[in-house]
């Protein structure tokens, strides 16, 4: 996912090369300043070295995520933790929790890779929560303080939330607008979007749909 405030631009989970729904391969972005990567699973840090390399992008993560990074790949990182928050140069982010796993498997090894996490983006007076790959979680309750203005829910089910969790955290969080994520890439996290509408619907949830490519403005 890709966020653009009027100064900055920033990759969230750069999964390009090898993903069936990219709207864009890696060469082709324009100039990214910070890679958010939300854990350490293939299709979340994707291109990220190779992203990170060409354009000198700083990569925002966990620390286990961050020193894997930076010890294997010699990136530029800022490492942080779950519950931590930092003013960057773009506005301040805060890592939250997410259940899921984080190792990076390379050569055939596991490797640790702490805590996954999610991200809240707050930019010109926009916030911005993207739950990476998540369960429902209680914390997320926590977030409903936050007057988000766009939630980025998972719904895919089996590795996450499917709909039904997703519209619990949805209750939980109370942003202005949900937006799902994380199905239908592979068979096995399929969702029916029309019955995520249908749900929103009756329980008064404001949501959009996005396509890989489009464009949402705050
Ligand atoms: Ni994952």
């Amino acid at each position: 996912m890709l966020i653009e405030t009027s100064e900055k631009r920033l990759i969230i989970d750069p999964f390009l090369t090898g993903n069936p729904s990219a709207p864009v391969s890696a060469e082709e972005l324009p100039k990214i300043d910070y890679v958010l990567v939300t854990h350490g699973h293939g299709d979340h840090i994707g291109d990220t070295v190779e992203i990170a390399k060409k354009h000198g992008s700083t990569v925002i993560s966990t620390a286990e995520i961050c020193t894997y990074l930076e010890g294997k790949h010699e990136l530029s990182v800022h490492p942080m933790h779950i519950g931590g928050s930092f003013k960057f140069d773009f506005g301040k982010l805060k890592l939250t929790p997410a259940f899921h796993g984080s190792s990076v498997y390379e050569d055939g090894e596991i490797i640790y890779g702490g805590m996954p996490a999610g991200f809240l983006v707050e930019s010109e007076e926009k916030k911005v929560y993207h739950a990476g790959d998540t369960g429902l979680t209680v914390e997320m309750g926590l977030l409903e303080y936050e007057n988000i203005d766009v939630a980025f829910l998972p719904i895919g089910g089996n590795y996450v939330m499917d709909i039904d969790d997703a519209l619990r955290a949805a209750s939980f969080i109370a942003p202005k607008k949900i937006v799902p994520i994380h199905y239908n890439t592979w068979p096995v996290i399929d969702a029916d979007i029309d019955e995520f509408k249908s749900k929103c619907e009756e329980m008064g949830i404001e949501y959009q749909i996005m396509n890989p490519g489009d464009w949402l403005d705050l």
